[in-house]
């Protein structure tokens, strides 16, 4: 069976791209593929992070996984630092990454901004990590937003310069699985933006544990232009806060973004926002409640994430040592 492998970073504000984006998503694909899906912890500390809330948020992101309907049995989950075959292959992978490829990394250069020589190593090698979370599992399929494409593509040279090196097929080339209307949720405050966790403006995301007051809050005070919606798709060109909020409704009800544009044609932002505030609220709401009730029983939580790290262990370790063997990496 094809393989998938994901993973998110517990990095705190979970919000709706990472719920349209990614983790939403993934529930489809579980009875098609042999589905790993991993919370990032070595990947959240390429930005300085408090140990208090870095153990919160990766126990959060489980809980979001469940609550937005992986089965933590049929599914692997569990934290990336609990496998220490990440760090192992990540470490092998650097030696065939070319600085050249990395240098070419558009998240870097954002992440870093102006301070690039402040920046860490590790932020600078995050790719790296990346592909060895993947290759490790010899993973076919990775479904992720749009904004790991690039990253994606990283993986995919290095697994191939990997096999070249030995003229063997150690590692499938993963094919990315960039899916839906929602691939790429903007903020709410300026549609050229994405969404992210990062941004200091709260009024910028919908946060996958938001109250149906927050999130109608959000959805009124989002940005728009002045004119009435348009009847087609082709209508949204540069008009980016009216083409996110209606990727978003096509995303939330399943409805193809052309039959969301013929029904609010020549209707105004506010009637729209109603309808899609109650829509988020429909949706999110019970995931969100449900993700809290989780995240309060840490034992649970820890007892489904030592599980699934023995699970996954089990398929990293003959991988990581067939990558040793390959290189000639003495087992003695
Ligand atoms: P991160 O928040 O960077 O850990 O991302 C976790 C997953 O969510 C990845 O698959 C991202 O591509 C996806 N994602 C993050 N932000 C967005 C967004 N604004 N729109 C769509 N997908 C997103
Ligand atoms: N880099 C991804 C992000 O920030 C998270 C991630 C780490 C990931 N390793 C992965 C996603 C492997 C897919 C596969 O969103």
């Amino acid at each position: 069976m094809n393989r998938i492998f994901s993973g998110v970073q517990p990095t705190g504000n979970l919000h709706l791209g990472n719920y349209l984006g990614a983790i939403r998503n993934w529930v489809k694909l579980q009875p098609d593929y042999d589905c790993i899906f991993c919370i990032v912890d070595l990947h959240a500390i390429t930005l300085p992070q408090d140990p208090v809330a870095l153990k919160a948020s990766t126990r959060e992101v489980t809980a979001a996984y469940i609550a937005a309907g992986i089965d933590p049995e049929r599914s692997i989950i569990f934290n990336q630092s609990a496998v220490p075959g990440h760090s192992e292959l990540g470490w092998l992978l650097s030696c065939y990454a070319p600085i050249g490829w990395l240098n070419r990394m558009t998240q870097f250069k954002e992440k870093a901004g102006k301070q690039r020589d402040n920046a860490v190593l590790g932020l600078y090698a995050y790719p790296v990590l990346m592909a060895a979370d993947i290759l490790l599992y010899k993973a076919t399929h990775v479904p992720v937003g749009e904004d790991q494409k690039q990253h994606l593509e990283l993986a995919r040279d290095i697994a191939g310069a990997f096999n070249r090196r030995y003229e063997r097929d150690v590692f499938p080339l993963p094919e990315p699985q960039i899916l839906g209307a929602a691939a790429r949720v903007m903020s709410l405050r300026d549609g050229t933006k994405k969404m992210s966790k990062s941004d200091e403006s709260d009024y910028s995301r919908i946060n996958m544990t938001d109250d149906a007051d927050t999130i109608a809050k959000k959805v009124q005070k989002a940005k728009t232009d002045a004119e009435p919606l348009p009847g087609t798709p082709d209508g949204l060109e540069s008009r980016p806060e009216a083409a996110n909020l209606l990727g978003i409704y096509s995303a939330l009800s399943d409805l193809p973004l052309a039959e969301v544009c013929r029904t609010y044609e020549g209707k105004l932002f506010s009637a729209f926002k109603r309808d899609l505030s109650d829509l988020a609220v429909a949706k999110l709401g019970p995931i969100g409640r449900r993700m809290k009730e989780l995240a309060s029983d840490a034992g649970a939580i820890d007892a489904i994430l030592r599980r699934g790290a023995e699970r996954a262990q089990a398929i990293a370790g003959p991988v990581l040592r067939e990558a040793q063997d390959v290189i000639g990496l003495l087992r003695p």
